[in-house]
């Protein structure tokens, strides 16, 4: 198995890579052009932004200036909170998609759960995918009671929740529950923003499998079914996060990794990014 034909299948029977390259704060063509060539030749084939990163032109335009067909490529983007809501969720889709230069997305995520306009927002998630502007749906910084309560009013409930996971942040209840409903969960910052690749457990880990630390840790992803997106812009690294497929952790190496486990978030709480209806 490599990165480049290791697919999940979602609860709507597509497929999507269960290894992508993560987008944010990759800014000014050059650098998106640079980072997306090394990923692309590494064998990511999932790329991963948002209306939030501001970079989605660049994004487009990388894939047409590389000449990388669309069908060989799984791009996701999420919408905004200041694009929440059912006209302006649909209208900001469609200009998300000129700036991507595409017809469609693969994956469309409602960024941030929040109270004003929760369902108005599905609802017209479910549209744009019938409409085929998006090839699934799903949600990000969603959790198990913003599922719970999506549910109440969804038709079609989402394919993804993309969520802040990793060894500091090991979200348990939330995989399971996932895993129960059928979504896949997709972890940004996968590697914790770099706050957790100093931890001596991780070293040792690595140490004994001659791989670097930050391996150890989409190694541990990996193994745990959940889908994982890191970021780069240094060919080196994005080479070697994509080089995890020749080595195992043991049980007891992936129990270790849990015990690190401290419910330390680098990013916003969602709660209460749901209460403030904002980003904070
Ligand atoms: P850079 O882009 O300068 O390489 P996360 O994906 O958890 O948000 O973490 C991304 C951060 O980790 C970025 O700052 C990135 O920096 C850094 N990073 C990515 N891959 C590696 C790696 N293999 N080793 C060390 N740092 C890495």
């Amino acid at each position: 198995m490599s990165i480049k034909d290791n697919y999940l299948t979602l609860a709507d029977g597509n497929q999507m890579p269960q290894e992508g390259f993560g987008l944010y704060k990759v800014d000014g063509q050059q650098t998106m052009n640079d980072a997306i060539q090394n990923a692309y030749n590494d064998g990511y084939r999932l790329f991963d932004t948002a209306q939030l990163y501001g970079n989605e032109d660049a994004v487009g335009t990388a894939f047409k200036q590389l000449d990388i067909p669309r069908d060989q490529i799984f791009v996701t983007t999420k919408v905004a909170e200041e694009n929440q809501g059912y006209d302006k969720a649909i209208a900001s889709v469609k200009e998300s998609l000129k700036k991507l230069q595409m017809d469609y997305v693969d994956l469309l995520l409602v960024h941030w759960p929040i109270e004003r306009s929760f369902f108005e927002t599905w609802q017209a998630f479910e549209d744009m995918k019938k409409e085929g502007l998006t090839k699934s749906i799903g949600v990000s910084n969603f959790e198990m009671i913003h599922l719970q309560y999506l549910a109440t009013q969804a038709n079609e409930m989402p394919v993804v929740d993309q969520v802040e996971l990793h060894p500091l942040l090991t979200q348990k209840p939330l995989l399971k529950f996932n895993q129960e409903h059928h979504i896949i969960t997709q972890a940004w910052s996968p590697l914790g923003r770099g706050a957790v690749l100093g931890e001596d457990v991780l070293k040792e880990i690595a140490a004994a499998h001659g791989k670097s630390t930050a391996q150890v840790i989409l190694r541990w992803h990996l193994q745990c079914g959940v889908s994982f997106i890191p970021k780069s812009v240094h060919e080196a690294r994005i080479a070697q996060n994509a080089d995890i497929y020749d080595f195992k952790l043991s049980s007891a190496e992936m129990e270790k990794i849990n015990a690190l486990n401290k419910y330390q978030r680098t990013g916003d709480e969602p709660e209460l990014v749901y209460e403030y209806n904002q980003q904070y």
